[in-house]
């Protein structure tokens, strides 16, 4: 099978090349990025010589490129990773998030149809569905649950998820979603909350937690969410939405305090910030059609997922630090002038 990755040099998507090349050594990878200041070929370059697997930069947005890409490479399956992902960035730019994540997404389908693939998967997350309220553990999100976006990201990418619906049901084209509630775990860029904190704390800096930490996040490790993925794939009813997560909820100030505790460092650390305007709540996952149609089941608990992440940031410093002392730097400062 020939399958095309689109930002396979981001945190989810290098974990999902890694894991393809592992997991079905048979297949071969095209791996489609346009290696924005999320995209990094360092993450990928144990595999880079593979012969089964190939990098090309690029962008989804780019119609011209996209079609002889794909009249040149006869795919089978495409799985699209490729957006603009981080919320507070999507608050200060909204353009480029709509540009990447709707209008990409409309290339990505228009070359799907037009070159006969046989299975086009959008990666999309449980921000489309809004938030929940505190008081109200009672409540999940299902895939019946209406469409309620927050933010210019979450917006996008429900408008990615509405356009995939469309060319199923107008085109017949095979599509599949998913939506994933918070990935950790290797690979993270550190803007995202957990190596942001991680990478602080090892350098004793300021650990800055927007309003008052009670927000909830419902956590699942990358390589849960790439085995979700690769048996929605393998699996998975054309034209279904699979929500996918682990129950696993933690107030942010949990997962800090529990990040100090593990690197030995003061919670005098934490700062309380200005609050993200539009600040989601609550997200959690009802992840009960994917376990009971797919026998999907989470592998990690948090308690290990996290140690490992810990250990594997610590163990690849050189990785971190590179970003950190790149155009990073600037954004850190503008963003949370500290
Ligand atoms: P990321 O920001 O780490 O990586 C995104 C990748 O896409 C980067 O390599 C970047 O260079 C590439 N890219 C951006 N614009 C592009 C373009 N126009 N053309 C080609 N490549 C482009 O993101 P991530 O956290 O790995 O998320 C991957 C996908 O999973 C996204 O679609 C995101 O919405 C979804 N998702 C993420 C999470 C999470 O917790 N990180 C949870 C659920 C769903
Ligand atoms: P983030 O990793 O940006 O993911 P998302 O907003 O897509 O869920 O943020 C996770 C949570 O952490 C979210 O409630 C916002 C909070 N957060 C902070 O408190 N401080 C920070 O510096 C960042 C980046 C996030």
């Amino acid at each position: 099978m020939k399958i095309l990755v689109t930002g396979g040099a981001g945190f989810i998507g290098c974990n999902f090349v890694h894991y393809l090349l592992e997991n079905h050594p048979e297949d071969k990878i095209v791996n489609l990025d346009l290696l924005t200041y999320a995209g990094n070929l360092e993450s990928l370059a144990d595999i880079a010589d593979k012969p089964n697997y190939q990098f090309v930069k690029g962008d989804i947005a780019d119609m011209e490129q996209i079609d002889a890409l794909f009249a040149r490479e006869q795919f089978d399956v495409v799985v699209n990773f490729a957006a603009e992902t981080h919320v507070d960035r999507s608050i200060k730019d909204p353009g480029v998030f709509v540009r990447t994540n709707v209008m990409g997404t409309q290339a990505l389908l228009d070359a799907s149809r037009k070159y006969g693939v046989k299975r086009y998967h959008q990666v999309s997350t449980d921000e489309v569905y809004g938030d929940l309220p505190l008081d109200r553990k009672d409540l999940f999100f299902t895939e019946e649950t209406p469409l309620h976006t927050s933010s210019p990201y979450s917006a996008s990418k429900a408008g990615s998820d509405l356009l995939v619906l469309s060319y199923y049901r107008t085109f017949a084209l095979p599509v599949t979603i998913s939506r994933c509630s918070n990935n950790y775990g290797a690979y993270q860029f550190p803007e995202k909350m957990i190596p942001l904190m991680l990478t602080r704390a090892l350098h004793d800096e300021a650990l800055p937690v927007y309003g008052t930490g009670e927000n909830v996040r419902d956590w699942l490790h990358v390589k849960d969410h790439c085995a979700a993925i690769d048996l929605i794939l393998q699996k998975g009813r054309e034209g279904e939405i699979y929500n996918i997560g682990g129950h696993n909820e933690k107030t942010n100030l949990e997962v800090v305090r529990l990040i100090l505790e593990a690197l030995d460092k003061p919670e005098s650390l934490i700062h309380f910030v200005e609050d993200r305007k539009g600040h989601d709540l609550r997200y959690a996952i009802n992840p009960e059609k994917i376990e009971r149609e797919l026998g999907w089941k989470p592998q990690y608990t948090f308690e290990k997922g996290i140690r490992e992440t810990i250990a594997w940031y610590l163990e690849h410093r050189e990785w971190w630090q590179h970003i950190l002392d790149g155009a990073y730097k600037e954004y850190f400062q503008k963003m949370y002038k500290m």
